[in-house]
């Protein structure tokens, strides 16, 4: 019989572990979206199993629903306007751990939840180290209402955005709205800058830029665990 190692999953699973022991009980906890957080959910459900008492807020609907399918009571923003620590995926990770997220379609909700955590802890495998943003494409959700106009608004940046599909049809993201996929071909010198072009651009909802909001990057590596932490 053959066995095959999947690397990557297990630099995942490294980060997620380490992440979850960050968790104490009482907190209310942001949950992340993607295949690294969705192993930080399945632990978080395994300690919550066997007596933690948390409240998580989901970033999107597949994160709620396999919170929910794994027992761990939920709230909402409404509720607990202010969130203690979320546990979250990235796609790329600059040295000063400026990020990109949302090749995942969960943005929106990722960047509110974050937004309110005292804490927010990215969870990556070494591959998305990078030493500048945009060697992926950085994600952008746009209200549909014209929304090929509003894609022609940004490419006046730079980039050429492509719409994000499922299928034959245009994704649609957990908050009704569609997402281009906008590739930047000198990567991205300046990403707060660009953050603030892109968000003021009318229709855009919000970029996949996170910006001086990581507090800690635990990082998953053919060496262990590498914990990188915002100065
Ligand atoms: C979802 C995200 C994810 O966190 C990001 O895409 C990383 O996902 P994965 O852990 O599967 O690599 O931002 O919108």
């Amino acid at each position: 019989m053959i066995f095959t190692i999947d690397i990557v999953s297990i630099k995942k699973q490294l980060a997620a572990e380490a992440a979850i022991e960050m968790i104490e009980d009482g907190m209310i906890v942001g949950l992340g979206t993607g295949s690294t957080s969705s192993i930080a959910i399945d632990l978080i459900g395994k300690k919550v199993s066997e007596g933690l008492n948390i409240l998580g807020i989901p970033t999107s609907k597949a994160s709620e629903n396999q919170a929910t399918s794994l027992g761990i009571p939920l709230t909402s923003l409404s509720t607990h306007p202010s969130i203690d620590l979320a546990i979250d995926g990235a796609d790329e990770v600059s040295p000063s751990l400026d990020l990109i997220k949302g090749l995942g379609g969960a943005l929106v909700r990722e960047k509110i939840v974050e937004n309110q955590s005292k804490k927010l802890v990215i969870i990556i495998d070494d591959s998305k180290l990078v030493p500048q943003l945009g060697a992926c494409p950085l994600p952008v959700e746009i209200i549909f209402f014209g929304h090929e106009s509003t894609s022609t608004s940004l490419a006046s940046l730079g980039c050429t955005p492509v719409l994000r599909m499922d299928g034959d049809k245009p994704f649609i993201s957990d908050n009704g709205n569609v997402i281009y996929h906008c590739t930047f071909p000198n990567a991205i010198s300046n990403p707060s800058d660009l953050a603030l072009k892109i968000e003021k651009i009318p229709g855009v909802v919000t970029s996949g830029l996170f910006v001086n909001m990581a507090d800690i990057v635990l990082v998953g590596s053919d060496d262990g665990l590498q914990t990188l932490k915002r100065s």
